[in-house]
């Protein structure tokens, strides 16, 4: 019930210019996002490797409307990039890129431009071993990106796709990307949709998950399970079974600070778990998707923001 308004404030200045007064280290959102700094992304990648997790890494933002601001976000990824490489964890680390942070929502510029800074990114990660997915943002970017990402393919076919279960055109999307070699990262889906093109019911939600993992389990590319639906999870263990893929044919994935005993426990038992981790300062879209997920956080943000000065 708390979903739809909470998703809408994650796009309000104003509550943004409130809540943004919050230090990263109060604790809802130390529980998400582990700092602000380059450094603070690679500490939390070490730790996880430690136990033998992977990691993605996202510099936070999104729906830039400033060249300068893209560019700088495509300088982070290239600092965060090369600091990885110099503390050898760059082949246990890849990065999560939005479009929207790299210039796709400028006018008539914006496809262009993410295209070229997305490159970027791209070439600077094979340089040090490692890879980007691109992250999924609301549908009415979901053509474009999925355009950007066969442009990207052609020079860096291992990049990788997010896909969200819960809009009626992804089993289909699925089938499209089902090749060998493709990376897939299938979600539920974040953000707010309408009923025209997504689907409302969580039941119907988990349904769709379940046909679009069937799909990519049974294909011949790399699925990159992005849950923490304990149903899910057991439901992809039992499709790797039925379809005969050995661990290391496809991963899960889960959000830093979320069912970390599970990720750990996945991880222990030899199946590759990596940990998406967000950090930079423009946390507030992404807090607010986490708390849209989990409503009963809600009081502990309230009490957080009464408690600044
Ligand atoms: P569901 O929401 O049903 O949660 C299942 C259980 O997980 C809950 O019962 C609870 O135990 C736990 N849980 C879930 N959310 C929690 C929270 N915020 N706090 C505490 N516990 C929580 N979305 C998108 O639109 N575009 C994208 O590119 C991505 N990328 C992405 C990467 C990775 C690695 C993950 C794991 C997720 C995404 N998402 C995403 C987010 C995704 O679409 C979805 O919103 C969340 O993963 C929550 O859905 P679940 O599948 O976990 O199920």
């Amino acid at each position: 019930m708390l979903r739809q308004p909470l998703l809408m404030l994650a796009r309000s200045s104003q509550v943004k210019d409130l809540v943004t007064r919050m230090p990263v280290s109060s604790g809802l959102v130390a529980r998400y996002v582990p700092g602000e700094r380059t450094s603070d992304a690679v500490e939390a990648t070490r730790d996880l490797v430690v136990d033998g997790r992977l990691a993605t890494l996202d510099f936070l933002g999104e729906d830039t409307l400033d060249e300068s601001r893209a560019e700088a976000t495509v300088d982070a990824y290239l600092e965060l990039l090369d600091a990885l490489s110099r503390e050898g964890l760059a082949r246990s680390a890849e990065v999560s890129v939005k479009l929207s942070a790299i210039g796709q929502a400028l006018p008539e510029i914006g496809p262009k431009l993410s295209l070229e800074n997305a490159r970027r990114i791209c070439g600077a990660a094979r340089n040090v071993g490692t890879t980007v997915t691109l992250d999924m943002e609301d549908h009415t970017t979901t053509d474009e990106t999925l355009a950007t990402l066969r442009e990207l393919r052609k020079d860096f076919p291992e990049t990788g796709a997010v896909l969200q279960a819960y809009l009626h055109r992804t089993e289909e999307d699925c089938r499209a990307l089902a090749y060998e070699g493709s990376r897939v990262r299938l979600c539920k889906g974040a953000y707010s949709e309408p009923d025209t093109v997504a689907f409302q019911d969580r039941h119907e939600v988990d349904r769709a998950y379940v046909r679009c993992l069937k799909v990519l389990m049974a294909g011949h590319g790399y699925p990159m399970v992005a849950t923490h639906d304990p149903r899910m999870i057991r439901i992809a263990g039992a499709f790797a079974t039925r379809f005969d893929r050995a661990p290391g044919t496809y991963e899960y994935q889960m959000l830093f600070g979320i069912r970390t005993d599970e990720q750990k426990r996945l991880a222990g038992s030899g199946e590759r778990m990596r940990v998406y981790v967000p950090y930079g300062q423009e946390w507030y879209g992404y807090l607010m998707r986490r708390l849209a997920e989990r409503p009963s956080n809600l009081t502990f943000f309230m009490r957080s923001l009464l408690s600044q000065k």
